[in-house]
This record gives C-alpha cells, structure tokens and sequence, in this order.
C-alpha cells in the first residue's frame, strides 16, 4: 500500500538523536504499540543509535492480546543489551518499572556524578505525552488524536541522577513491509489523509477472520464470516452506512470498524507475532536485494551497450 506519509520534523528528529548521542546517551527507550509491536518499531533507530542498550516499552498493553504480549515480551527480552516491560495509560507508576529497567541496562551510571541519560523515543500517536505527562505529574506534553502532536525536545528529571530526554514523533520515510503499512494505518499512528480507509479495513478484517473470529461475530452480530468485503459490507450495513438503492458506503463501513478498532471495542486484539514479523522483514530484505540486483544487472547491460556502440563508431571512422 503507498502510504504518502513525511513528517516535515522528521529531518529534525534524526539530527536530535545523533546529538543526543554525540552529547552522552545510555539507554534508549521505545515506546512500542502492543497491538503492533514489530510494525511500530523505528527500523533505523538501532543505527542512529549506534547500538545502545535498548528499552522496549509495549504500551496500550490494555488493547493488546495479553498472550501475544507474553510473546512480544519474550522476543525482545531474548535480545542483547535489550529489556521490554508492558505499560498502559491506567499504570499509576509506570516510573517504577521504568526506572528499575534503565537501571539494570547501565548499571554503572545513574548518580549525581555519572547521570543516567535516557532517550525516549516512538512514533506519532503511541502514547508518548500520555506517559510523560503521568511521568512528571503534570500536563507537560500536550496529547491529542492527530499524529505528530509533540514538536520540541525536553529534558524531564525523573529523579537525581535520572534525565529523560524526550524527541518528538518519528515515522520513517518509506515503510518496506506492507503489512507493517496497513497495521500503522489501522493503528492511527498515520494521518488519515495517507491512506486508504476501505483498503486498510479489508486488511484488518483480513487478520480479525484468520486470528479473532468470535470478536468479529459478536461485535457485529454476523452469523458467519465471508470473504473480507462482505463483511465490510455487513459491518456497513449494521452501522448506518448505506446508500439510497440498496449498497453500501464502503468508506463509512470502513471508517465504523477502524474505530472500533482504536478504541478497543473489538476486544484485546494483536495484529502480528514476532515469527510473522521476522518472515516479513526477510522477504523485504530478499526484495530489496532483488531489486538492487536487477538495477545492478541493468546498469551494467547499459554500460555494456554504451561500449559496443563506442567501438563500432570508432570501427566505422
Ligand atoms: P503521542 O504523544 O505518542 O503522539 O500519543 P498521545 O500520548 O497523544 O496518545 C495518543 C492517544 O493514545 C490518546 O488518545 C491517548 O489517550 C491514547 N493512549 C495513550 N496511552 C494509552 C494506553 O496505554 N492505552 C490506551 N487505551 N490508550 C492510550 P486520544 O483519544 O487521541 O486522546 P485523549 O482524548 O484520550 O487524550
């Protein structure tokens, strides 16, 4: 799916960590998407980073499928230099668990002396400010539903010897796994103007029928499961959205299941495993080496032919 999708301060963002980390930087943490673990993680953060220890962070645990949680939370806490804790908006003291996980990934930092400096990372529409403002007590992060709300960088003193830095919200510029695509879509963490709301709705009931059948049946009160656009039909109908003669706006019917979906009125859904993940990382790669293979193949078909056509037109002199 082309999601047409370029934060104006995402430029600012990347150059904010690479001085954050010229600066000094110990621990960096990323707020995840439960629902969307793998999707909703920054591909080059590791790289800008440059390998420093690593805090996931699976928020809107409340929305997510509390096993595949359990699963995500496994996957990454298998990694080196790298922990995950699940939190949600409800967590009283997320500073607690945040804190103590920090601490044990740069245990020789974290005094008045040596400052534990922590990056806080995510992408647009995760939750950052709603954790912040819980973090500090106060409304120091402005929140709200449009991504990319949060614009400039703070430093939050969650204790002596503990600074978190925040950076505002970053997408990359090119999403190579499609599914990552309609998962971010569905998610909300893509302005809606970057999509398509009947493509992105045919997908999610895609993995709902394959994954979370019951929650799709009882939700909608559908006797069975057809194939992705008669349910989205179905879902139209019961919502109000059809058309004098008889059809149905795919669009409304679309626009009903998504939020639905946001709001976790589906129940606590999981769009993808950490095996599906890795299997669509690796096509991706696989498809990008192809490409580069054929550009290569071509660049050197044309070199060739620039060649031949330069010794015939010295031959023919
Ligand atoms: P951001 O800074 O990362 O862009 O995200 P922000 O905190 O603005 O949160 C985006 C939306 O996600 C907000 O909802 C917020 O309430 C919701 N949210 C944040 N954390 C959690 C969580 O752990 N669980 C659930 N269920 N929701 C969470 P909104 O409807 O856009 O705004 P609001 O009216 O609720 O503030």
């Amino acid at each position: 799916m082309p999601i047409h999708w370029f934060p104006g301060h995402m430029n600012s963002t990347r150059q904010a960590i690479k001085d954050r980390v010229k600066a000094g930087l110990d621990v960096v943490i990323e707020l995840l998407d439960a629902r969307l673990p793998g999707s909703s993680g920054n591909p080059l953060l590791a790289a800008l980073t440059t390998g420093r220890p690593a805090l996931k962070i699976l928020n809107k645990q409340d929305l997510a499928d509390p096993s595949q949680t359990a699963a995500w939370l496994a996957h990454y806490n298998a990694q080196p230099h790298t922990r995950a804790i699940p939190l949600d908006a409800g967590d009283k003291a997320p500073a607690r668990a945040l804190i103590k996980a920090c601490r044990e990934l740069a245990p020789n930092r974290g005094d008045l002396a040596k400052p534990l400096r922590v990056l806080i990372c995510g992408i647009p529409n995760v939750g950052k400010s709603t954790l912040i403002n819980t973090l500090v007590g106060k409304r120091a992060a402005k929140t709200g539903d449009e991504p990319g709300i949060t614009k400039i960088e703070q430093k939050i003193v969650l204790e002596n010897g503990f600074y978190l830095f925040d950076t505002p919200g970053m997408l990359w510029p090119r999403i190579a796994i499609e599914q990552s695509g309609y998962h971010l879509a569905a998610s909300g963490a893509i302005g809606r103007n970057a999509f398509d709301e009947a493509e992105v709705a045919l997908e999610l009931i895609h993995v709902l029928k394959r994954r979370y059948p019951d929650a799709l049946q009882q939700r909608y009160g559908l006797a069975e499961l057809g194939d992705e656009e008669t349910v989205l039909e179905a879902i139209g109908l019961k919502r109000g959205a059809k058309v004098r003669g008889g059809g149905v706006q795919m669009h409304k019917a679309a626009e009903a299941l998504l939020i639905d979906y946001r709001q976790g009125l589906l129940g606590r859904i999981t769009l993808e495993t950490p095996d599906e993940m890795t299997a669509w990382r690796q096509a991706a790669a696989d498809e990008e080496a192809r490409k580069d293979a054929q550009r290569e193949a071509e660049k050197a078909a044309d070199k060739e032919r620039r060649s031949g056509r330069r010794q015939a037109s010295s031959g023919d002199a």
